[in-house]
């Protein structure tokens, strides 16, 4: 078996490479040429006898027509297709290039697939709850807490609200064509907001998790100058200060913008698992993965600082306007009955699993 990974490098890609490789398969990673090292997440397994690392671009076909030409032959080749510009506040700076990588990118993969005569690759795109935008199916009332909670699943429909989730429509789109026009089997997971240690450094829980442990770090080396879960009296706007005369340094607050958004967060690894029991369905299909809980940044915000004893949060977070987006999707929560019920896949990681995984590996606990 035998599996070709775009976006390699990434949170995903590795995750899903530390998987293919444990159950046996060759994996083939495809990494774009960066003028500094990009590989840290798979360095690990850069000298596996089973990885091989190619370098290649999913806006560049030519490189995908190589890369397919090498690899894509075979019985059982599966490719993933990870590869994405996936910052969503990014895609509004840059939405043409992301629209070149996130969206025709698919494109490019598939129509090299096709050309090259290659159908029995079984292809994952990597769609996005984002598509889902402000829009949900779904109403309940729950009984025990008098609210109406509000799902979405594979059943509702798409209103992005960024050239992110535009660019990721597009892509879905283009793989039920490929499925319907040519045949292939490819498959998209509809994946909700998912997490770790891993996450890049700009997404919001690592954002917050990685200050957490640098400011667990600063807080350290101040040993003796203030009691643990307290910070000194004098406070700032922008600083943190230990009320000492000998140590006029500060430790800049943690700045973030829209707290009041909701995510279905889970963890990572669980997601990468799901992406491979869809390709080993007989049938290509979409499926939503997601843990059906939501949460917002504050709550976040409020577990991962209880988690290094920390109650008053707001002490040291700064709402930052830079940080808005030019529109928002103010709320995530998905129903994975489809995935439960036809691929066996549940998340085996809680909120409460996830914030402490992500805080104890930036705070080294
Ligand atoms: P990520 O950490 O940002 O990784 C993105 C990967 O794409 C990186 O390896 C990046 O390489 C690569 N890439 C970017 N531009 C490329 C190009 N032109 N050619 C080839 N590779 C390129 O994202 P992730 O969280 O692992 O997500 C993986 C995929 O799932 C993405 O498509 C994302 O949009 C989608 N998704 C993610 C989530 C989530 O919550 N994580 C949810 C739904 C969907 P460099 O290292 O060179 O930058
Ligand atoms: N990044 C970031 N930085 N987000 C912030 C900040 C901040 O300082 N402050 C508040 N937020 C809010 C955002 O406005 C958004 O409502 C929420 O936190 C989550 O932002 P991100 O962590 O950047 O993730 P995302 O939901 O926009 O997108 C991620 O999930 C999608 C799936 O729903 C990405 O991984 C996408 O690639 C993925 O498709």
């Amino acid at each position: 078996m035998k599996a070709i990974i775009t976006g390699v490098t990434g949170q995903d890609g590795s995750h899903l490479t530390d998987l293919l490789l444990e159950k046996g398969y060759e994996v083939v990673g495809v990494s774009r040429r960066t003028s500094t090292d990009n590989t840290e997440r798979i360095k690990h397994v850069l000298d596996h006898p089973n990885f091989t690392l190619e370098s290649g671009d999913i806006a560049d076909s030519s490189s995908l027509v190589r890369i397919l030409e090498n690899h894509g032959h075979g019985l059982q080749v599966e490719f993933y297709n990870l590869a994405a510009q996936s910052h969503v506040a990014e895609s509004f700076k840059q939405p043409g290039v992301t629209w070149d990588i996130t969206g025709k990118g698919v494109l490019n993969a598939l129509q090299s697939i096709v050309d090259l005569d290659l159908k029995h690759i079984r292809f994952y795109q990597a769609s996005s709850s984002e598509m889902f935008g402000s829009s949900f199916d779904y109403k309940t009332y729950n009984v025990h807490t008098g609210e109406i909670e509000q799902y979405q699943d594979e059943d509702t429909k798409f209103l992005p609200q960024s050239p992110y989730a535009i660019a990721k429509c597009a892509a879905h789109y283009m793989v039920r064509l490929f499925r319907e026009a040519y045949g292939l089997h490819a498959s998209a997971g509809i994946l909700f907001n998912h997490e770790g240690p891993r996450r890049g450094e700009t997404f919001v829980t690592r954002k917050i998790t990685k200050w957490i442990g640098e400011f667990i770090k600063w807080k350290n080396s101040q040993q003796g100058v203030f009691a643990q879960g307290q910070i000194g009296g004098r406070d700032h706007e922008n600083y943190i200060y230990v009320e000492d005369p000998l140590n006029p340094e500060g430790f800049p607050k943690l700045r973030l913008g829209n707290l009041e958004a909701s995510r279905d967060w889970g963890y990572a690894g669980d997601y990468t698992e799901g992406m491979w029991m869809m390709l080993q369905q007989s049938q290509p299909d979409d499926y939503v993965l997601c843990t059906g809980e939501t949460h917002t940044i504050r709550q976040f915000l409020n577990a991962a600082f209880k988690h290094v004893g920390i109650n008053n949060w707001e002490n040291y977070v700064v709402v930052d306007p830079q940080f808005y987006r030019p529109a928002e999707v103010d709320y995530l929560r998905g129903k994975n009955t489809k995935a439960k019920e036809k691929l066996g896949w549940e998340p085996k990681h809680s909120f409460e699993d996830l914030v402490k995984k992500m805080v104890e590996s930036d705070a080294q606990l």
